[in-house]
Order: structure tokens, then C-alpha cells, then sequence
């Protein structure tokens, strides 16, 4: 006799549907390794203080040594907004960005929000301010609103040299080893987790070109050029280019060094193309984002570049949400937590 499984039953099954969220996410090229996604069920969470515990194990899972681990943590779905989890960080772990008077940023500018809404609830930063201070987490249940420091040996970082440049260790740079995103909705087509924080490892652009790279970000293009003795007077010369390629060679080159997983971008395309392959073979379309999946460098040379995907939507998936410190219910929260209110001037539509 036919028995078919209870849709409750279906429903319960956290681990595959994190599974298959990651396996609908247009915009990630690592998508090869979605079924290796480990789930850890933390639906139990009742505190603030329950949550940090809860992404202590998560990052200690999932940094593994260096031997990183796809790890997503589930929290209680939402079931109203006077029991609303967030984790206000775009991702657990986030270095500082602070601006001077003059609109100068030490640190990374992605993050000057953060960092304002962290010291205006009491974090006080280091007493010598760096360019890569770690953030505190900051944590909403309901109406308690907390941050909470990591402890060293929770976050794993990769100090950054090169195989041919000498002068590149004394720059100072590195970045940690686990990209862990941390405010987006996991969304199952009938339930909506607020709080879903999921890691996987980084691809080694994603730093070199992006984080450190970006204008808008670290900036250090011109900073490498010059150590380089480029020609930065005309973009003829392609310092640019130049620069770029050294500074993804260092990142690739140090983490291997140090036994921490990372994948270049070559490799990543040609994982991609076997998933998408794969995909084809049991019947499934993938729908992808071309201007997310091509590498942020030498994307004509990397397979990924050379065809167009379907851009569909599939349930579940991860969605992005408002920034907690933008709603009506944040700028509240903040406003009735806030030990340093004058922090809070500036914020970005706070
Ligand atoms: N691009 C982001 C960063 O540079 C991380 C996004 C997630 N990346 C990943 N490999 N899972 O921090």
C-alpha cells in the first residue's frame, strides 16, 4: 500500500531544505558542493547569550582547522515580531570601519554602519584602532538587542605574503577564512527563517579582487602598484591589471600556505559547469545570475563567462532582507538601547 509521507514530516526536514536553498542561489558559483551543506538545528534558542553559544559552535564547526566546513545554523522561524531573531551583521564576521572627520574610513567601508551601531550600543574598539579590528555580533530576540565579542581562537586569519614579493608581508593585510553570511531570510516557500547564518569557503577573488581590491572597499590597488614601481600615471600601462594579479596571488598563495581551504576562480567555473551538467542530467534547470557567477577577473577566461543561464526563482532559497538598523523596529530598538546615542548620527537612514 502506498504510504505517502505527511507534509509536516517533509516540512521537518531542516538539513535538505538548507540543502537545496544553496542549490537555488543564482548568484553563488560554489554550488558544486551544496549537498555537503551540514545543518545544525539551534530552532531551540531562546536568548541572546543561546544565539552567540549557538555561532561560537557554528564557527568552530565550520573553520575545522582550516579544513572549512559548509555549515548553515537554523533559529527559531519567525513567528511574529515580538520574537523576531536577526543577526545584524551582514556576516558573523566583519572587520571595522570608522570614519574620521573628514569622511576618511579606517578599515573596511563596508562596514561603517556596523560599526557606529556596534559603538553606539557599547562596544568600545581597540585602544589603537586598526584596519582590521573584529566586529562584535550583534544579536536582536525580541526586544533585547546585545553584541557580543568573539573570542580569538574562534576566528581563523590568514595573514597575507607573496611567493615573489617580499615587500607584501610588510603591508599588514590578511582576512579571515570563514565567509559566513549571516543576514539574509532563509525562506522555504511555506516557512521564513530570519536567522539562518550559512558559511561556505571563499574563492580567492572574492577577496583579492573585491574585498581588498574594490575602490569602494580596501582600496590597496594603488598601494601594491606603487611598491611595484607601476606606471600609474597612465591606465595604459595597465597597473591596474598588475596589481590585481599579484595581490589574488598572495591571498591564493597564503592560504594554501596555512592549510586554509580556498578555491581560485578557474576551478570554481569549471565545479560550476559540472553542477550546471550535473543538474541537466536529473532533470533540473539551473537558474543563475551571469553578473554574480563570472569572476570579478579574468572573467573571459574562465568557462562560466562563454553562456547565459536561466534566471528563474526557486523556493527555498535565501532572500536578502532590510537592514535590521533600517526598519521602524530596529531604529526603535537601537534608539531605546543606545549607551553612546551620538554614534548614531550619519547612520545611513537611521
Ligand atoms: N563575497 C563575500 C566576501 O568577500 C562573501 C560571500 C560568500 N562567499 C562564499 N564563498 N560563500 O566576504
Amino acid at each position: 500500500m502506498l504510504c505517502p509521507i505527511p507534509a509536516a514530516e517533509v516540512a521537518e526536514d531542516l538539513p535538505e531544505l538548507a540543502r537545496r536553498a544553496w542549490r537555488h542561489s543564482n548568484r553563488c558559483i560554489g554550488r558544486a558542493q551544496w549537498k555537503a551543506l551540514e545543518t545544525i538545528d539551534a530552532r531551540s534558542a531562546e536568548t541572546c547569550e543561546e544565539v552567540f553559544e549557538a555561532l561560537q559552535s557554528h564557527l568552530r564547526k565550520a573553520t575545522n582547522g582550516g579544513r572549512i566546513r559548509s555549515v548553515l545554523t537554523c533559529f527559531p522561524e519567525w513567528s511574529g515580531k515580538e520574537k523576531e531573531i536577526r543577526i545584524w551583521n551582514h556576516q558573523l564576521i566583519r572587520y571595522a570601519g570608522y570614519e574620521a572627520e573628514d569622511g576618511t574610513i579606517l578599515g573596511d567601508p563596508a562596514n561603517r554602519d556596523l560599526t557606529r551601531v556596534a559603538m553606539s550600543l557599547g562596544w568600545t574598539p581597540p585602544a589603537s584602532r586598526s584596519a582590521f579590528d573584529l566586529l562584535p555580533v550583534i544579536i536582536q530576540v525580541g526586544d533585547f538587542l546585545r553584541c557580543f565579542e568573539w573570542e580569538k581562537e574562534d576566528v581563523l586569519e590568514v595573514r597575507f605574503r607573496h611567493p615573489k614579493h617580499d615587500f607584501f608581508e610588510s603591508l599588514d593585510l590578511k582576512w579571515y577564512a570563514v565567509p559566513a553570511i549571516s543576514d539574509m531570510i532563509f525562506a522555504t516557500g511555506d516557512r521564513l527563517f530570519p536567522c539562518a547564518p550559512f558559511n561556505g569557503h571563499y574563492m580567492g577573488t572574492e577577496i583579492g579582487a573585491r574585498d581588498l581590491g574594490d575602490a569602494a572597499r580596501y582600496n590597496l590597488l594603488p598601494v601594491i602598484a606603487e611598491k611595484l614601481d607601476l606606471d600609474t600615471n597612465s591606465s595604459r600601462s595597465l597597473w591596474k591589471d598588475h596589481a590585481l594579479l599579484v595581490l589574488n596571488e598572495a591571498v591564493l598563495w597564503s592560504f594554501e600556505q596555512d592549510g586554509v581551504r580556498i578555491t581560485d576562480h578557474h576551478r570554481a567555473s569549471e565545479d560550476f559547469l559540472r553542477f550546471c551538467e550535473a543538474e541537466k542530467r536529473v532533470g533540473r534547470e539551473v537558474n543563475a545570475d551571469w553578473s554574480w557567477i563570472v569572476p570579478p577577473m579574468s572573467g573571459s577566461s574562465t568557462g562560466v563567462f562563454h553562456r547565459g543561464y536561466e534566471s528563474g526563482f526557486e523556493f527555498p532559497n535565501f532572500l536578502p532582507q532590510v537592514k535590521a538598523w533600517e526598519t521602524k523596529r530596529g531604529v526603535d530598538l537601537l534608539v531605546k538601547n543606545a549607551k553612546r546615542v551620538e554614534c548614531l548620527e550619519g547612520l545611513s537612514h537611521g
